[in-house]
């Protein structure tokens, strides 16, 4: 059923291929970002549907979350700052992802909101012991960035108990596509060996190239989101993986991106002890909970991202 929804960082990367999506299913849809580093032009463009309000605010207030939030009936909650700025600024970074959470949540209770999805991240589970990642293993999270996504779903829970909202906190993996920012560090890995090849340069990597990642397209990201309005309260209150279940070394990556761009080079190796970490989702869940199935191969993904995207 269409509803009016709450969403939070709309205007990011992710947020910006949500929003259509939510409004092809007819939902109305309030932005609230405070434009960080939001998209302008974009939020200007779906203004002017009349589908659209924006609140130019942000959630460390939580009396401007609480005002905006009056008579929306679902919440997505996207507004954070990065895992580099929690280890650069770890003060501002609780203050938006576990403060700023915890107003979001705390007026979705208070309004009598239906369903709150949070964007978790993958980053709550450290480095992994053992692969697949499920969401019932062990967590580790590392950095404020990490304990503000995993605290966020125990507030979840705890909201859950006291009203009547039900929550699903999916757990993002490698998050790549069409608007990417070139901060985190495999985006700006892909960005680097796709500059290289461009000048017909082969990508250097470092040891064996054998960390590894699963690249989940943002598109297939943005579907997880809205699927997780429609799930049954019966079966909600839980994280959700969202990946591929694929782990892709940086080895793989770059021929990905050679064969994307389409050189004939090979991949240089740099000597080098390299700690290596893996990351690759369980998605069973996702399929079983929210009826999800990623739908872009990395091979596809990462051609139209270099016709499209890489300058
Ligand atoms: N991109 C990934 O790979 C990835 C992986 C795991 C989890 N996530 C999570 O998904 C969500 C969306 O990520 P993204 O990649 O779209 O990030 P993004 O930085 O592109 O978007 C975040 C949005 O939140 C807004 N924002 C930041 N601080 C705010 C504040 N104090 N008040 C209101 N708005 C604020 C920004 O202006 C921006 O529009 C985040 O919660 C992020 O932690 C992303």
């Amino acid at each position: 059923m269409p509803s009016t929804v709450f969403v939070t960082g709309g205007a990011g990367f992710i947020g910006s291929h949500v929003v259509p999506l939510l409004l092809e299913r007819g939902h109305k849809i309030r932005l609230f970002d405070n434009m960080f580093r939001g998209d302008r032009a974009r939020v200007a463009e779906w203004v002017a549907t009349g589908d659209v309000e924006f609140v130019d605010q942000d959630v460390r207030y939580g009396g401007a979350v609480h005002a905006a939030m009056k008579g929306c009936e679902d919440v997505i909650h996207l507004a954070a700052v990065s895992i580099n700025k929690s280890q650069a600024d770890p003060y501002e970074s609780v203050d938006i992802n576990m403060v700023g959470a915890n107003n979001v949540f705390a007026a979705a209770a208070d309004h009598g909101v239906r369903r709150v999805v949070f964007a978790s991240s993958a980053s709550v589970y450290g480095d992994p012991e053992s692969l697949p990642m499920k969401e019932d293993g062990p967590v580790n999270p590392l950095t404020p960035y990490c304990v503000a996504k995993l605290a966020g779903e125990h507030l979840l829970d705890y909201y859950a108990r006291r009203s009547s909202l039900s929550w699903i906190g999916l757990r993002f993996f490698n998050v790549y596509g069409p608007g990417q920012k070139p901060t985190a560090y495999y985006t700006s890995v892909i960005n680097h060996f796709v500059k290289r090849l461009r000048a017909g340069e082969p990508p250097v990597i470092d040891g064996k190239g054998e960390q590894s990642m699963d690249f989940v397209h943002v598109h297939d990201i943005a579907r997880s989101v809205v699927m997780s309005l429609d799930v049954d309260p019966a079966q909600a209150n839980l994280a959700v993986n969202v990946g591929t279940g694929i782990d892709t070394s940086v080895a793989e990556l770059a021929r990905t991106l050679i064969a994307a761009v389409g050189v004939n080079v090979e991949p240089q190796f740099n000597p080098r002890d390299v700690l290596v970490s893996r990351r690759a989702a369980d998605i069973t869940r996702a399929r079983e909970v929210l009826g999800w199935e990623p739908t872009i191969d990395l091979a596809t993904g990462m051609k139209e991202l270099v016709e499209t995207e890489i300058a």
